[in-house]
């Protein structure tokens, strides 16, 4: 059996206040979900330590980002040292929006999961093509060189603790959901790719699915063979709604 993991991504959003109304709601629907789900919060750097108290073995936390860097002269960055302190157990690496507006390579993608994983915080490294690399056909293409590229250097014992996101860019806050089939076949793809570099490793990484994920779609992604949960933006940041959304694979 895979892990089943929903993971809320709050972007830019947020208040402590709006933070601690949220999970506190959250904190006990995630406890008694915890045999079948892992719920996870990713909020904005500057609330953690709020968010940070509600954690327990039910909710866990995630950080947005990670540096590549161990510490230093890097004004504006966090360390993964640091996300230890706070209480992370996750990072999620790789967003198409780090990517697209902030400049983050393949190259940077790869070196911030390898940081991640030296600190025992497991990445959740996000792929995903753009529309019109879909419509061109390119799709598994770019799955391919963004997955080969950020896990090629690991070994078996750390590719063992990464957990990949497949969101395709042209779903992320448009409303536009890929169909539980569109979804599988890269999914399946993925677990095709990893078992390439670790057979036992593929059958129990978790696979989750981004790109407007909402309650009233979610059932019908997680029943696919090869979609183990969920990233959630914009539905994330409603309480019932990703209540919802979790009680739907838990
Ligand atoms: P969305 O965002 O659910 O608002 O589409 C998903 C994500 O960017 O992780």
């Amino acid at each position: 059996m895979r892990r089943k993991i929903i993971a809320g991504n709050w972007k830019m959003n947020g208040s402590r206040q709006f933070a601690v109304e949220l999970v506190e709601k959250l904190q006990p629907v995630a406890e008694e979900l915890s045999s079948s789900v892992e719920v996870v919060v990713a909020p904005p750097y500057v609330l953690m330590t709020t968010v940070g108290q509600y954690c327990s073995s039910g909710l866990k936390m995630a950080s947005q980002d990670v540096s590549s860097f161990d510490g230093g002269a890097y004004t504006g960055e966090i360390s993964a040292d640091m996300l230890v302190d706070m209480g992370c157990r996750y990072s999620i690496v790789g967003h198409s929006e780090r990517r697209a507006l902030f400049g983050d390579t393949n190259e940077l993608v790869a070196k911030k999961v390898v940081k991640s994983l030296e600190k025992d915080i497991a990445p959740i490294l996000c792929v995903g093509e753009t529309l019109e690399e879909r419509e061109t056909g390119k799709t598994l293409d770019v799955i391919r060189e963004q997955i080969v590229s950020a896990l090629k250097e690991l070994n078996e014992q750390q590719l063992k603790n990464v957990v990949v996101a497949y969101e395709p860019v042209w779903a992320i806050g448009t409303g536009k959901t890929a169909t539980p089939e569109q979804a599988q076949e890269v999914h399946a793809f993925i677990r095709k790719e990893i078992a390439g570099m670790s057979e036992s490793v593929a059958e129990l990484m978790p696979i989750i699915y981004g790109g407007s994920v909402k309650a009233d779609n979610a059932v019908s992604l997680f029943a696919m063979n090869d979609i183990d949960g969920g990233l959630v933006g914009g539905a994330s940041l409603k309480f019932e709604e990703f209540a919802e959304i979790c009680k739907a694979i838990g």
